[in-house]
């Protein structure tokens, strides 16, 4: 393959879609444009990119294939338990107590994958204004990848989509299938998904759905867009919100707000979030020629949302000492309020007991209260520096957090200690995936999968002692299935 040819389908790429491509993942590109040169019996690159560059719905057609061979889209419900909070608790019910008089909400989740992000925006809605009675509320899901939004549509997840989902919510909004959960309708027919490139169409656009938004999700996309883009995207999406509206990108996908458009920072425990000012706040803080003062804080409804356990908020009980038994109970009920103040009082007999420690570490993280579980994390491993589910959960808390190295040196940690955890292969080889080293992906694939084969499906393995090889062997093909239902996809890996 020349290597001209391969850096003009780079340079379309990234005109077309604004994705940032690694020098190491040149080898990718050029094997991706050697099988669309085959699939349209082309014989140079430089006819192909001429297709791609043309303004013709076969140009159109070819850049739907490569936006599913190019992106990764990886995804799952309540991913990251903090921004879930922080919606659930705050920013939601301050919404639509603002928008009380009108009874209207209008949502946007900005490259949604597969559709559990805006999900998850209508369950967590359905938990505050039981049924919408009486609301017009707007959930738009968009992404460059028609074939994730046709599985979007579909409403129907394997169990690696619930990786962090409290199972009382889970047995509540889905339906189990032999082939998955499938969402249940009144929940799926709220939410509706469009095809959109945020890079190219043109926003916000009062003849679309994409004007006047309340809340946008634009999380997971930036870290594999160019810094250019980014800044022409995020210019846009200030300009679709109302003012007053919110923008909520990854952990450290921006620069600081003074480089964003109308956009303030507002900064709780659980995440940074933007909010598109008033324009009288623009205009006095570009009168006063510096930052305006932070916004004061809206009144949030007096009404405590449902929690997404059902039960979160109750307050723990005085008296009796807890039983371990007791705090495990409660923690996989959900109930982490109560796990981590028995749990307090339980480490409080045995400060040493690490079986204690990892669970309040993972209680707190599942609050999103990730310093408190990395304190405990750590004093677990000082106790016990063998200890697999420190390990994993730190591994969790940074891949949340975007800190992909982080979370890379913590599973080879894990699987220095324990040369078979089955999981920590296969959540390597997605965040290899994620980077674009396929080759990689795949070798860690292949050796989880050989692994499994190997053992009885009754054998547990995650650090958690939660799943077992028949479960895990169910969930992959599960994701086999899709893909292969979805294809064209590139590589290994466990994209959802
Ligand atoms: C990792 S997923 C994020 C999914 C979800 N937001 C989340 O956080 O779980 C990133 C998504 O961004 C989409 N994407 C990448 N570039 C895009 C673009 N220019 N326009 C629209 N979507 C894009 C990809 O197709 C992919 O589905």
């Amino acid at each position: 393959m020349d290597e001209h040819g391969v850096q003009r389908f780079q340079s379309l790429i990234t005109a077309q879609t604004g994705l940032h491509i690694r020098p190491e993942e040149g080898e990718r590109l050029a094997q991706i444009l050697q099988t669309r040169l085959e699939q349209h019996h082309l014989s140079s690159a430089e006819e192909y990119c001429s297709l791609l560059a043309s303004d013709t719905p076969a140009s159109a057609r070819e850049w739907e294939v490569l936006a599913s061979l190019l992106t990764v889209g990886e995804s799952y419900f309540f991913r990251d338990q903090g921004q879930c909070w922080l919606l659930q608790d705050r920013i939601l019910p301050e919404l639509i107590a603002r928008r009380s008089q009108e009874r209207s909400l209008r949502i946007w989740s900005a490259g949604c994958a597969t559709g559990e992000e805006p999900y998850s925006l209508a369950i967590l809605l359905d938990q505050l204004l039981p049924g919408y009675t009486g609301w017009n509320i707007l959930i738009l899901g968009t992404d460059i990848n028609p074939q994730a939004l046709e599985k979007a549509k579909r409403g129907l997840y394997g169990a690696w989509s619930f990786r962090l989902v409290d199972p009382a919510v889970q047995r509540r909004y889905f339906i189990r299938h032999k082939k998955g959960w499938e969402l249940v309708e009144r929940i799926r027919k709220r939410v509706i998904f469009q095809v959109g490139n945020l890079l190219r169409d043109p926003f916000p656009n009062p003849s679309s759905p994409l004007h006047d938004m309340d809340l946008i999700l634009c999380r997971n996309v930036f870290i594999y867009l160019q810094q250019e883009a980014v800044r022409r995207i995020v210019a846009k999406l200030a300009a679709t919100l109302r003012e007053g509206g919110y923008l909520l990108t990854g952990h450290a996908e921006l620069p600081p707000t003074h480089s964003l458009p109308c956009l303030q920072s507002r900064v709780f425990p659980e995440s940074v979030i933007y909010q598109r000012e008033e324009q009288r706040q623009g205009e006095e803080r570009r009168e006063r020629g510096r930052e305006s003062r932070p916004l004061i804080r809206k009144k949030f409804l007096q009404k405590k949302p449902l929690p997404l356990s059902g039960k979160r908020d109750r307050e723990p009980p005085a008296g009796v000492s807890p039983t371990w038994e007791e705090v495990q109970d409660l923690f996989q009920r959900g109930e982490y309020i109560l796990a981590i103040a028995k749990g307090e009082a339980l480490l409080h007999k045995d400060p040493r007991h690490v079986d204690t420690l990892c669970l309040l570490a993972r209680a707190y993280a599942n609050r999103g209260k990730y310093d408190q579980a990395i304190r405990y994390c750590q004093q677990a491993l000082a106790i016990d520096p063998f200890a697999l589910p420190p390990y994993y959960l730190l591994a969790h808390m940074a891949e949340e957090q975007g800190e992909i190295e982080t979370a890379k040196q913590h599973l080879k940690k894990l699987l220095y200690l324990s040369s078979t955890c089955i999981v920590a292969y296969l959540e390597l080889g997605a965040l290899y995936s994620r980077e674009g080293n396929e080759m990689r992906a795949e070798k860690m694939q292949a050796t989880a999968l050989e692994l499994l084969s190997t053992l009885a499906p009754e054998t547990v393995v995650d650090p958690y002692g939660e799943l077992t090889a028949g479960e895990l062997q169910q969930q992959l093909s599960v994701a086999e299935e899709t893909r292969g239902a979805m294809a064209p996809q590139g590589g290994g890996g466990l994209h959802a």
